[in-house]
């Protein structure tokens, strides 16, 4: 006959003992399982010492059962705590809120650059993406097959124009100098801010990107007048009343003379724009007389403003996207 009475107080023990239902389980099995302590009992002598045993038994077993049943409610009970406190909601803090957005720093360049030049009493104008081959090259004395042509490699859309042309995306916002000159009278003040695209990308270049166009057009006026609101629109841009431009001869098959915008920053000349006084035949396709009318022009890229207002380095930093970049310019 087994010592009930031991077999009861290793298994209290043993239940009080387990860390987690899994051990308990465990420990169950070493008491109440097949072949537990408390199996093969097999009472033994008279009717009488059997029947006691057997009430013994019974006994020592619901003991037993009634431990593992406690010992497994508190396990229960503790995991259920568990989880409640590492699930914890804090009910009484604030809201998130919804984040707020802010304007692409490129953006902010346009917005800047339109209120400055209007603050100098140029008009704002805007047109399309999606340009006709005379627009785009021939007007702006890019024939077809001219070499110049190649200066500005673009993309071309499936669907021709009246001429029997593609179409193509805008090289440059200068097809707005024709569109605007053939619709207005002089004097004309003008810029065209927009998108323009070019097969090219580097850390410098992207496919689609922003220029705007400036056109000043009248009877009497001069280099000098060009470099003059340019330089006012440089110092007012960047803050800086002290900032030196030059105008270095260049080449545009639109301007002539031609001259490259430089500006100096932290001891370094840098390019930031092109520009020219506009070709007389280019002044003949805007529907003007040459003789009287006299027409400056300028096309700058927006990008290369911002990453010098901001000191970026790498463009594709615009494009990517990342928040991280993004919400640095609040
Ligand atoms: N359209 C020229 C370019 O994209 C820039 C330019 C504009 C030059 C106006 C002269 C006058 O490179």
């Amino acid at each position: 006959m087994q010592d009930l009475g031991g077999i009861v107080e290793r298994a209290l023990a043993d239940f009080a003992a387990a860390p987690d239902p899994a051990s308990l389980e465990n420990a169950k099995a070493r008491y109440l399982g097949k072949a537990g302590e408390l199996s093969g009992f097999r009472p033994q002598g008279s009717p009488e010492e059997r029947r006691a045993a057997g009430v013994a038994f019974n006994s020592a077993k619901q003991k037993i059962e009634a431990a593992l049943e406690a010992r497994r409610a508190v396990l229960a009970e503790a995991k259920l705590s568990a989880r409640l406190t590492e699930q914890a909601l804090d009910v009484t803090l604030p809201g998130r809120g919804r984040a707020r957005g802010n304007i692409h720093p490129v953006i902010r360049t346009w917005q800047r650059i339109e209120e400055i030049w209007r603050s100098i009493g140029f008009e704002v104008a805007d047109g399309p993406e999606i340009e006709t081959d005379w627009f785009n090259f021939t007007a702006l004395n890019s024939p077809e097959n001219h070499p110049s042509r190649s200066m500005q490699d673009t993309f071309y859309v499936d669907v021709k124009d009246a001429k029997g042309l593609p179409l193509v995306l805008r090289t440059h916002t200068s097809p707005m100098q024709v569109r605007y000159a053939r619709i207005h009278k002089p004097p004309i003040k003008v810029i065209a801010p927009g998108r323009t695209y070019r097969v090219d990308s580097d850390a410098t270049h992207s496919p689609m990107f922003h220029q705007v166009e400036g056109l000043w057009i009248d009877e009497n006026i001069s280099f000098a007048d060009l470099k003059g609101v340019y330089t006012e629109f440089l110092r007012r841009f960047f803050e800086n009343d002290a900032l030196e431009v030059r105008f270095r001869p260049s080449f545009f098959p639109f301007t002539e003379p031609s001259a490259e915008i430089d500006m100096k920053l932290k001891g370094r000349w840098l390019e930031i724009s092109g520009s020219g006084q506009v070709h007389p035949s280019v002044v003949r396709n805007f529907g003007l007389d040459p003789e009287r009318y006299i027409g400056f022009a300028f096309g700058s890229g927006l990008e290369r403003l911002t990453m010098l207002r901001y000191g970026i380095e790498d463009l594709r930093l615009f494009f990517d996207g990342d928040l991280r970049f993004l919400e640095q310019f609040p």
